[in-house]
């Protein structure tokens, strides 16, 4: 029997989002109902309000989650009912030429629930990065729950579901920051955050966070920056420069989205370095650089989705440096809210007054 839950739409663009009743289906054949416990609330959600990343309103936002599989559909035999898990939007296909050259973590076809979630007039919803789970209840391919140690509180493993993996595994796997590097992260929002976390994971021995915004170059200090950088008041590829001894850092993380601070990221690295992408434009926005500085300074730029993750191997993993206190995945919550405040926390995310609000249910 379908249900009728509660979640999060954005009906359309800019449109203040609201909390409606959503139809969701009894699992199909490699699906599964996962009952939600907690979905931070991640920029890429704005992103998606705004009609940033398509244009097929209405979205069921939300796509940071952890919960309990609730039901399963034939043939899924990796989870079952009752298992604690985190969603994930790289369930892959196995299959791909990505996964059959044993790239797993670029897979070109990751899958989704098959059937569609609607409102209670037959609309179809789209579920952000086919997720959805600002909502009671949500339906997705088996593949895209990974089974995690249920000990830990739902708000702090949810957030493994998008951000924080981003942005440490925008260090650890995309940037290959190792030990004894120097590594700028522009932008310290949850993924910028995450990415410094990483990155101290990782050994880098110097860590410079750059933001406009001195609140969040406090909390980057605590989660393990070692130097501040506020590029509203300084230029923030001398101040990198200058930290590292006139070079500049060997992996800069850029966690914005935006071509001016791509650009920093480009001229803030050393010679040979590393430029991690990991902050989303918009469609509209362009970038221009002279094609003999791309050339003439060598090195690396790459894009990263989702950290360039494995979900099966990097969730439970990072986890378990959790439990073992080695990295501390609770300083990220800012603030727990209910699913009628999801507006709200746009709102604070904005003014950045917070690294993660997260929907508790
Ligand atoms: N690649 C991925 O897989 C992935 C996953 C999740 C999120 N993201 C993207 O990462 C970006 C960051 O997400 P978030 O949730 O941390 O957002 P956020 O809003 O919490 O953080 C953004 C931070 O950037 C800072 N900032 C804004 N303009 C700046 C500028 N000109 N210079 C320096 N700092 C500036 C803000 O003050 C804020 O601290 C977004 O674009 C989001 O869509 C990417
Ligand atoms: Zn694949
Ligand atoms: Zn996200």
């Amino acid at each position: 029997m379908p249900q009728h839950v509660q979640g999060v739409i954005a009906p359309g663009r800019n449109e203040p989002v609201r909390v409606e009743t959503i139809v969701i289906p009894d699992p199909g054949p490699g699906e599964a109902v996962v009952k939600i416990q907690a979905c931070g609330v991640c920029h890429t959600d704005l992103h998606y309000k705004q009609g940033a990343i398509n244009d097929e309103f209405p979205f069921l936002l939300g796509h940071e989650a952890a919960g309990t599989v609730e039901s399963v559909g034939e043939g899924v035999t990796d989870v079952a009912p009752g298992d604690f898990v985190i969603l994930n939007w790289r369930a892959v296909c196995g299959t791909c030429r990505a996964c059959t050259r044993g790239r797993p973590w670029y897979c070109f076809a990751t899958h989704n629930a098959k059937q569609k979630m609607t409102l209670l007039d037959g609309t179809e919803l789209s579920p952000a990065l086919g997720i959805g789970a600002f909502a009671e209840k949500t339906l997705v391919a088996a593949g895209q729950c990974t089974k995690v140690d249920p000990s830990v509180a739902p708000e702090v493993a949810g957030l493994l579901g998008c951000g924080v993996m981003a942005g440490i595994g925008a260090a650890i796997n995309t940037g290959n920051v190792g030990r004894g590097d120097t590594v700028a992260v522009i932008g310290c929002g949850g993924v910028g955050d995450a990415a410094v976390v990483g990155s101290r994971l990782a050994g880098a021995a110097k860590i410079i966070a750059v933001d406009i915004d001195d609140r969040k170059l406090d909390k980057a200090r605590e989660m393990g920056a070692t130097h501040t950088v506020n590029s509203r008041t300084a230029d923030a590829v001398e101040a990198i420069r200058e930290l590292t001894g006139g070079f500049g850092a060997d992996v800069v993380i850029e966690a914005v989205g935006r071509p001016e601070t791509y650009e920093q990221a480009f001229y803030a690295r050393d010679l040979a370095g590393t430029v991690v992408l990991v902050g989303v434009p918009s469609p509209e926005m362009k970038l221009e650089l002279p094609l003999l500085d791309v050339f003439g300074r060598g090195g690396s730029l790459k894009s990263s989705w989702y950290g360039d993750c494995l979900p099966s191997r990097d969730f439970p993993m990072l986890i378990d440096l959790h439990q073992q206190g080695r990295i501390d995945l609770a300083a990220f919550v800012t603030e727990t809210i209910g699913l009628g405040d999801v507006e709200k926390a746009f709102a604070r995310m904005h003014e950045g007054d917070v690294l993660r609000s997260v929907v508790v249910l």
